[in-house]
């Protein structure tokens, strides 16, 4: 399935990875069955990493038995070492994460190794990818801004970005973990990316922390980038990075590029049972800028269609 911009769902991963409730490995396969339902074609499913550094991802090899088998979705999973890639590929994982944060800090609190260490374990792992006919995918995290260090090197992002490619990474995924990032950054990296890697090999990651995440989006579009994390409802954060708050929510991505007239493979509509899906398993309270005028729009339909 073509579509003009590909949404890449990462709720069940980075949404879930946060929050104070844990659920189960049967609670998570049923949020991506929802996902699914909606139409959602690429899907973070979860992580292979330290069940004591991460208890909300522990059973991601069990979750990789229940993920439905929808032809048309392909499923991710984030790996922090060569032991995660062993697991992941053996779980049956097609498409494989690793993540290297742009500061020496970020590093250390995320996977205890320092930047360097982290640099060579990832290329280490987009080389296997490329031996064993796995899709590799290198994120650079704290793209813009670090919790720790301030604001981010940009050159330090270009060469870790380059650095990743030439290791066989197919994708590098530009994130903004804590959600600082501004449009002009966006405008100005993603330019100098664009020219160096080309778009198709690019995707962006925001967060909304600051009311800015759809804004980036759009600086990023405009420089032709066409792939996009999002996580449904907001549902997010880091807990290794203080003040990372909610991701940008799919609902928000979705109704924009929709409204924009861009292809994404599904109605924006759809996502709203998708949210109460995710409220109810968490427990806590869900929803992008546009959640409620999406589900006032469900309901008018809804009762326009019974009378
Ligand atoms: N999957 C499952 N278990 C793993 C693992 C993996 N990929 N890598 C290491 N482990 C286990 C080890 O076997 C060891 O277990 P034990 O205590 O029962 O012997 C334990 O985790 C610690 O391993 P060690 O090699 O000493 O690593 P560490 O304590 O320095 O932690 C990481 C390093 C990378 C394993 C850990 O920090 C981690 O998983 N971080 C993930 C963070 C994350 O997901 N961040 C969000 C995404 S950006
Ligand atoms: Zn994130």
């Amino acid at each position: 399935m073509s579509v003009d911009v590909l949404i890449n769902e990462v709720g069940p991963r980075d949404g879930l990875q946060s929050q104070g409730k844990t659920l189960t490995v049967g609670q998570r396969a049923e949020l991506i069955g929802a996902l699914v339902d909606a139409g959602i074609s690429a899907i973070e499913a979860g992580s292979f990493v330290s069940p004591k550094a991460v208890p909300q991802m522990a059973g991601t090899n069990e979750l990789y038995a229940l993920l439905p088998a929808a032809e048309h979705v392909a499923y991710s999973a984030l790996v922090p070492n060569m032991r995660g890639y062993d697991l992941a590929v053996a779980a049956g994982a097609r498409t494989v994460n690793v993540v290297l944060s742009a500061t020496e800090t970020m590093n250390q609190k995320n996977i205890r190794m320092s930047l360097e260490q982290t640099t060579s374990v990832c290329a280490e792992i987009m080389q296997r990818c490329r031996q064993d006919g796995i899709n590799g995918q290198a994120y650079v995290a704290v793209a813009f801004s670090c919790p720790f260090e301030g604001e981010t090197s940009q050159s330090v992002v270009r060469s870790l970005s380059d650095r990743m490619m030439e290791a066989g990474a197919g994708k590098v995924i530009i994130a903004d973990t804590i959600g600082a990032a501004n449009p002009r950054q966006v405008t100005g990296l993603m330019h100098d990316l664009v020219g160096s890697i080309s778009a198709e090999r690019l995707s962006c990651h925001f967060h909304d922390t600051r009311g800015m995440a759809l804004a980036n989006v759009l600086a990023a579009l405009n420089e032709g980038v066409r792939e996009f994390d999002s996580s449904i409802g907001g549902l997010g954060g880091c807990p290794f990075s203080p003040g990372a708050s909610g991701n940008l929510a799919t609902e928000d991505l979705a109704l924009m590029l929709e409204s924009m007239g861009m292809d994404i493979g599904f109605a924006a509509q759809r996502l709203v049972p998708v949210v109460r899906t995710a409220e109810r398993l968490t427990g806590i309270t869900l929803g992008g800028h546009s959640f409620r005028w999406l589900a006032r729009q469900v309901e008018s339909e809804e009762q326009g269609g019974g009378a």
